[in-house]
Parts: structure tokens; sequence; C-alpha cells
């Protein structure tokens, strides 16, 4: 173990909000986010979990490991600190580590990258057949689980979501149903396109958020349709820049947001360190 980073499973309420703190300055300096919006709701709600503090008369650096098989670190502004790989090393034999923006990295596990285009972007014509509608939270919970579970099967972020998971997300301060769309066949649910607007980014971005189609109604053309009214909306609450994350290996997405003119802002990767 070094000297320079500690490790604690609980923050204390003055360094949570010392972390907070650090995580808001470092999205304004770089006008992006500075951490995965799931550890960042960690620190929030003051989940326990591994958390590494780097302090120095102040705090100077934060990181999350997160409690998965292979534990992956991602430290507040996305970058690499060796003191810090040392540190987990130490404790753990085998890590992933999320590096934001720094593409490059011939030996990457994984790369992320974001999308963006400007909207409004072209629309796509609903079919006979199929009802567009909005989410209810409560009601369409165990049917969107089921499209959302059979739709990213092996996902290690978004597959095999609980009830719970999904709870957790509708209750932010951020969820907003009417950004949350659904697609349905003969009463059947069939494609879903959730947004988020980025309220406290400068430029106010719009994310599809999560979207998928039911493995039984792919190729059908029902993901340009979902994305389409998914654009829409974002386009209905003010937004003119729509943004999405997708793994640089999966073909069928990325090949369907080019279509859509999405291009590529930046890459972000996921490289895998061993003690
Ligand atoms: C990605 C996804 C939403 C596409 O939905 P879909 O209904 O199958 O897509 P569409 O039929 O509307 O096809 C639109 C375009 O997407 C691309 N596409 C879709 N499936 C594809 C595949 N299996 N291989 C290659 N390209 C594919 C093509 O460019 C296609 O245009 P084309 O038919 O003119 O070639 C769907 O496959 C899905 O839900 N996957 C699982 C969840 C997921 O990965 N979501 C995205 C996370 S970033």
């Amino acid at each position: 173990m070094n000297d320079v980073w500690t490790i604690t499973r609980r923050l204390t309420p003055l360094r949570r909000l010392a972390v907070l703190d650090l995580i808001n300055r470092t999205e304004v300096e770089l006008g992006r986010e500075a951490l995965d919006e799931n550890r960042r709701r960690g620190v929030i709600h003051d989940w326990p979990g591994e958390h590494w503090l780097k302090e120095d008369g102040g705090l100077r650096g934060y990181a999350h490991v997160t409690d998965t098989q292979v534990p992956c670190v991602e430290m507040c502004g996305g970058g690499l600190d060796q003191d810090l790989l040392a540190g987990v090393l130490a404790v753990h034999p085998v890590v992933d580590w999320w590096l934001r923006d720094s593409p490059g990295h011939a030996h990457a596990m994984r790369t992320i990258r974001l999308m963006t285009r400007p909207l409004p972007a072209p629309r796509v014509e609903v079919p006979e057949g199929a009802r567009i509608r909005h989410f209810r939270p409560g009601l369409d919970d165990e049917a969107w689980l089921a499209l959302n579970n059979a739709a990213f099967p092996d996902h290690p972020e978004q597959g095999e979501w609980s009830q719970e998971d999904l709870e957790a997300r509708t209750r932010e301060p951020w969820f907003d149903p009417s950004g949350f769309v659904l697609l349905e066949i003969d009463g059947e649910l069939a494609a879903s396109c959730w947004t988020k607007v980025h309220e406290l980014h400068p430029d106010r971005p719009g994310e599809i958020y999560v979207i998928s189609v039911d493995p039984r109604f792919q190729r059908r053309g029902l993901g340009r349709i979902i994305l389409s009214e998914g654009l829409a909306t974002l386009r209905s609450k003010g937004v003119s820049t729509a943004m999405l994350f997708v793994d640089a290996s999966h073909e069928s997405a990325t090949s369907l947001y080019e279509h859509f003119g999405f291009e590529v802002a930046r890459e972000d990767q996921i490289l895998r360190f061993y003690a």
C-alpha cells in the first residue's frame, strides 16, 4: 500500500461533501462528466463501496472501485495514476481501469465511444399497427425489465437489471417519463428509448440513455423508429445536441447511429492490469 492514497468503504459526511465538490469542480474544468453516472450516484446516496482518497491538506483525488468479479477502477477526471494503481493492485490481483477521453492504448479491453449529432434529426414514420407512448413508472416496470434484460443478455452495465435498479433511476431528480418512449405492437412492448437531459451541463445535451428492441422484433426497422422518437422528445425539450455511448465493438448499434448522422466525439478505454 502506498501512503498517497487511502481506502475506505464508507465516506464520512465531510469527505462525502468534499468528493462531490471535487467531482463538480472537475466537471466544470473538463466540460464533461468527471465520473461514471452510477459511481457518482453512489457518492450522492452515500452507498458503501470501495472509495480511494488522495488527501494532502484537502481532497486532491478520488477514485471508486466496483465490487465486481474483476473490480473496475475509475478516477475522478478519468485519468490514470501510478500511485493509485500500485495501491489498488496491492488489494486486488487484477483490475480494469476506465480511462476517459484517452484513446490509443493498443491493449484496451474495451473502447467506448461518445457519439453526438445536432438536433433536430430526420423523423422516421411510425407504421400502422405500431403505437408510441410514454413509460408509466410502476405499471410498465415488469414488461420493460423483460425487454431490457432480453436485449442486453451479457452486457456488463446494462444487463440483468432488477426492479430495484430500475426504481433507483426512476426516483432520480432527472427522471422524466415524457423522455422515456415505448413502442408497442399489438399491445406487446417491442422497443424502448429512454432519454436523459443533462440539465447541469453547459451545453445541456440530451442522451440516448438506454435503447433496446426486443430480440424477437430486431432487424425490422424498429430501432430506427424508436431512436427517431427518442430524439424527437429531446428536441421538444429544447435540446440541440444528442449524445450517446456505445461500445466500439457493437457493430449493429454503431451502424444504426452512423445512419442517423451520429459522429464520434470522444473515445474512452478500459485497460486491464495484473498485480
Ligand atoms: C441496436 C438495436 C437497437 C437495433 O435495433 P433494430 O430494430 O434491430 O434495428 P433496425 O432494424 O431499425 O435497423 C437499423 C439499422 O441498424 C443497423 N443494424 C441493426 N441490426 C444490425 C445487425 N444485426 N448487424 C448490422 N447492422 C445492424 C443497420 O444499419 C440497420 O440499417 P439497415 O437495415 O438499413 O442495414 C437492437 O439491435 C438492440 O436492441 N440491440 C440490443 C440492445 C443494444 O445493444 N442497444 C444499444 C446499446 S448502445
